[in-house]
């Protein structure tokens, strides 16, 4: 595409506005602005304005929904046999070098209001140890415990990408040899008004957004780094966002449970807390796997009871997969398989005279989680909520920084009680993941050793 290419698109989408303000510019500057439209999906987006996404919804009328088959938590015997075996097949598949961890990392933290990247946040209950060091380290963990080589992929978007490496950088890798920590940036959009107007966000640039978690899986492909890690003889990537502290990354059994389903997609789902929490929940939806948003039928099914009184939709979404990297490439084949939806957000626009008026935008973007109807076989596993979920989203109340940071130490303590090792209440205890992984292993570290908690302790 040349310059009179891109004249060219802009004006047929009636965006003459900013073909207007381009001519405007100097040379320098024309080119600078060219460069950056060239590098944006016009075409998709002027689609997607006209269709809408609708492709990603669902009409109430058309569909089946039921509850899904769902790995339980272990309560008998033959679950805990069945978890050990899963555990087991999970300890092979990361000792043969099988596994990859990708931490999505790329979105704008808006509700956090952190003027860094969210995974520089810091949030340990005593070492104020960042979002990214504990995921880096629990890696490092890993690496050494199944004397194994786990790449520690993260995905950024151009906004936080620099930032995000150099911090990496800053803090050695965390100890995890430079080589395998790999980073992509995910894809942009042109953001768009209702009436299909293009905005600038500044003389040479237009106002854009992530493409959404679910871009991880088209940059990915694009970035080259899925062939690299299939080249690498991996054959399964660990996927969490980087928002949640308690994630156990490439937990050995989920890892074993969807290999022995042979699934290309896992998810790990946590019990709904009461019918009006407001999360994805795990569903068979024509009769494939399926993530329902909150808010797809106005939210009738979230509150939808069986006959016990119990909420029949129970299986809210922690959005912590696996995924086949062959199912990856697949998706990505012929064009990028996942829907795009749209979201309405208001933004403050420079009015005439510089002073900001509110304007409607719509945000275009991909979830994850639409990859699980695409998957041939799928699995799906229940977790403690306690153990495993406790996102940072909201800067105070509800997951926040204060929710996380206590769930984190209310697990380390009860980790130390369940060792034999009791904390007075007013006590803080962290463990670091290069310490113990978990409760197992912290029992294990502990075996023969006296310790008494008298003060607010960490075991680094
Ligand atoms: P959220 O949807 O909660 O967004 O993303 P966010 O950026 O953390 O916060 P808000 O909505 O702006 O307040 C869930 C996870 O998906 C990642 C985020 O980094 C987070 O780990 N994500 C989201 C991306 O990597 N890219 C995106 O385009 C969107």
């Amino acid at each position: 595409m040349n310059q009179a290419d891109v004249s060219d698109i802009l004006k047929s989408h009636g965006q003459d506005h900013i073909v207007d303000h381009y001519r405007r510019l100097t040379p320098d500057r024309q080119k600078e602005l060219y460069d950056h439209i060239a590098g944006l999906d016009l075409d998709l987006v002027f689609k997607l304005h006209r269709d809408r996404a609708r492709a990603g919804d669902v009409s109430s009328l058309s569909v089946k929904i039921g509850p899904a088959r769902i790995v339980p938590l272990p309560r008998t015997p033959e679950d805990m046999e069945r978890h050990a075996a899963a555990q087991s097949a999970g300890k092979s598949l990361i000792s043969d070098r099988g596994v990859a961890v990708l931490i999505v990392a790329g979105g704008q933290g808006v509700r956090l209001g952190h003027d860094k990247p969210k995974g520089t946040f810091p949030i340990s209950p005593i070492k104020n140890k960042t979002l990214f060091q504990l995921f880096a380290e629990q890696t490092k963990a890993l690496q050494a415990r199944f004397l194994s080589r786990i790449p520690l992929v993260i995905m950024t978007s151009e906004e936080n990408h620099d930032d995000t490496v150099a911090f990496f950088n800053s803090y050695n890798y965390f100890g995890i040899d430079k080589g395998d920590v790999l980073f992509f940036s995910q894809g942009m959009l042109p953001t768009i008004t209702p009436q299909g107007e293009l905005l600038l966000r500044d003389d040479t640039h237009l106002l854009t957004n992530p493409d959404g978690h679910g871009g991880s899986l088209k940059a990915l492909a694009t970035s080259g780094i899925l062939q690299h890690l299939i080249d690498l003889g991996i054959a399964e990537l660990f996927y969490c966002q980087v928002d949640n502290p308690l994630v156990k990354i490439a937990d050995p059994v989920f890892l074993g449970y969807h290999a022995l389903a042979k699934a290309e997609c896992s998810t790990k789902v946590v019990r709904r807390e009461n019918i009006n929490e407001k999360v994805g929940v795990y569903v068979s939806l024509n009769g494939k796997d399926a993530i329902l948003e909150y808010s797809d039928f106005g939210g009738r099914h979230m509150r939808t009871l069986d006959k016990e009184g119990n909420v029949l939709y129970w299986a809210g979404n922690t959005a912590i997969h696996i995924l086949n990297l062959a199912f990856v490439k697949r998706l990505n084949d012929h064009g990028f398989a996942l829907p795009y939806h749209c979201a309405t957000k208001t933004i403050d626009k420079p009015g005439p005279g510089g002073t900001p008026r509110p304007v409607d935008v719509w945000k275009f973007e991909t979830f994850v989680f639409d990859a699980i109807p695409l998957a041939e076989r799928t699995c799906c596993m229940e977790v403690d909520r306690r153990e495993e979920f406790a996102p940072v989203k909201n800067k105070t109340g509800p997951d926040s920084p204060a929710t996380a940071c206590r769930a984190m130490a209310r697990l380390h303590r009860q980790w130390l009680e369940e060792a034999g090792i009791r904390v007075p209440p007013e006590l803080k205890v962290e463990i670091s993941p290069l310490f113990a992984l978990d409760k197992k292993d912290l029992a294990e570290r502990l075996r023969e050793k006296k310790l008494s908690v008298q003060e607010d302790t960490y075991l680094g």
